[in-house]
């Protein structure tokens, strides 16, 4: 008798393991679509990727409200990623060119700043504990809403977000301090030209550096070759530092193998602290001498071409960089086949002597070198959070395997009813681009008519729209912006 329901015991819990793997299956991983001008925030173990321009059509682009992270706790293959997709709960209108870093009072918080939806509120911030993202209230003078702007978030929780455009293209720094929730105003005295699209890093002396980009927003590039064909990008023989604790600004001269002028690259902190590495962009000739990297020598501001090793991605421009371990982590942008390349990269950067493309992610095994600030409350909610998780898994195992038969059934159905939801869900997000395909790649069945909606529908830019002139070679021009005023 014992050993009857043994057996029955046995055969029910097998049962709701097949269920479970079953359900698990049904949840197919999510693709996003292949943006540029989105933003990447490394918070606790993950990276999360907001929103974007996407080229719905050769002649346009429009942006996206997708909201993803990649969870990078664990080893993977960029081959296949697996993002979890947040988008049924992102509140911020769908935008291209804003920026983004962690801060906050418990240091966790994503900020949000800028970008290119009129609708916008200037700041949003979300918090990945509860899951919730909202517009704050900030105290302080009024700030306008600008974009294509790198912020930088200081040592101290102040979010530095210099330059930009509103559409006239600035120089002023303006301040957030994430932590007061105040907004204060740097100084202008010898600060850069106005510009946007510039590389911008936190230095371990509590300054940033500037570095390139742009002023005329009229310049033209081949997004196949990411060569700037019409206009010109600022020049890289001078970099400008900005001093957070005394507000004040310098500028070096720059020497060695200086890149041509660019903007549009992604630039990261090495990890000695001692060098920035730049990636990508678009360019003046002569372009990438022999790869996409080029490495600033923080001691002596000579800038050199690193030994590197692995398969070299070609160059991408509008995508993001975060510095996650010992990896520079690129995210997407423009100037690469989705066929043939990951959306993300991975640079190994650990050491100097040689930087290596990989494909694949190991998070370090020593805790210590994530570990140098004091645990804070947030590290304990994450804890006990976690804690809970695991009473509720051993309870929740209990439970089923007394509740088995029942329980089994009602989740299954549960589980179909919400899988239904969440393609629901994902339609209404994504219903009106459901004509193009998600690579991003020209649609040939779109209509014209489908073609001229796009553009009319377009980023409505302050007002500008986003006009796109083809190129004999299928390529496109981003830069232009037609008033429509
Ligand atoms: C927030 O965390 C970063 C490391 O991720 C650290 O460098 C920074 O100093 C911290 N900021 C504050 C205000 O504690
Ligand atoms: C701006 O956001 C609103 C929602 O607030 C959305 O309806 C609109 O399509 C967005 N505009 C663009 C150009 O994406």
């Amino acid at each position: 008798m014992l050993k009857n329901s043994l057996v029955n015991f046995t055969l029910l819990w097998l049962l709701l393991q097949v269920v479970l793997v079953e359900v698990n299956c049904q949840m197919t991983p999510f693709k996003p679509s292949a943006l540029n001008c989105h933003t990447a925030t490394f918070i606790d173990n993950k990276l999360y990727i907001l929103s974007g321009l996407i080229k719905p059509s050769p002649k346009s682009y429009k942006s996206v409200k997708e909201f993803f992270y990649l969870d990078v706790s664990v080893p993977f293959n960029t081959r296949e990623l697996s993002w979890q997709d947040l988008s049924n709960i992102n509140m911020v209108p769908p935008h291209g060119l804003a920026t983004s870093a962690k801060g906050g009072v418990n240091n966790d918080t994503l900020f949000l700043y800028g970008g290119s939806n009129q609708t916008m509120e200037s700041v949003y911030t979300f918090d990945p504990h509860h899951m919730i993202w909202n517009p704050p209230k900030i105290t302080g003078i009024s700030t306008i809403r600008k974009s294509s702007l790198t912020g930088v978030m200081g040592y101290n929780g102040k979010f530095y977000l210099w330059g930009g455009r509103t559409p006239i293209i600035l120089n002023d720094m303006l301040i957030l301090d994430t932590i007061s929730l105040n907004w204060e105003k740097g100084s202008l005295v010898n600060a850069p030209t106005p510009r946007i699209f510039y590389g911008a890093t936190l230095l371990p002396n509590d300054k940033i550096i500037y570095i390139g980009g742009l002023d005329d927003v009229t310049t033209e590039f081949d997004d196949d070759t990411l060569n700037i064909d019409k206009g010109i990008a600022l020049s890289l023989n001078e970099v400008y530092l900005y001093d957070m604790i005394n507000d004040n600004w310098d500028v070096k001269i720059t020497t060695g193998k200086i890149p041509s002028n660019r903007c549009g690259f992604s630039s990261v902190l090495g990890l000695d602290g001692q060098r920035v590495i730049i990636y990508g962009g678009v360019f003046n000739n002569p372009g990438y001498l022999d790869t996409t990297l080029y490495v600033l020598d923080l001691t002596n501001y000579n800038w050199y071409i690193p030994k590197i090793s692995g398969i070299i991605p070609k160059p991408r421009v509008f995508h993001q960089a975060n510095v996650i371990e010992k990896y520079m982590v690129i995210s997407f942008g423009i100037g690469y086949d989705r066929t043939v390349e990951s959306d993300i990269l991975l640079l190994d950067i650990s050491n100097n002597e040689e930087y290596v493309w990989t494909t694949s992610f190991d998070p370090s095994p020593s805790p210590s070198s994530t570990s140098h600030s004091l645990p804070t409350s947030s590290q304990t909610s994450n804890n006990s959070s976690d804690n809970s998780k695991m009473v509720g898994a051993i309870v929740g195992s209990l439970l089923s395997g007394i509740f088995l038969s029942v329980g089994g059934f009602f989740l299954y159905k549960w589980n179909k009813k919400r899988q239904s939801q969440n393609n629901i869900n994902n339609y209404n997000n994504y219903g009106q681009e459901k004509a193009v395909p998600a690579d991003g790649s020209k649609n040939e069945n779109m209509t014209n008519h489908e073609v001229v909606s796009a553009i009319v529908n377009n980023d409505n830019y302050y007002g500008q729209e986003v006009i796109i002139t083809p190129t004999n070679n299928d390529g496109f021009k981003f830069f232009k912006f037609l008033n429509k005023k």
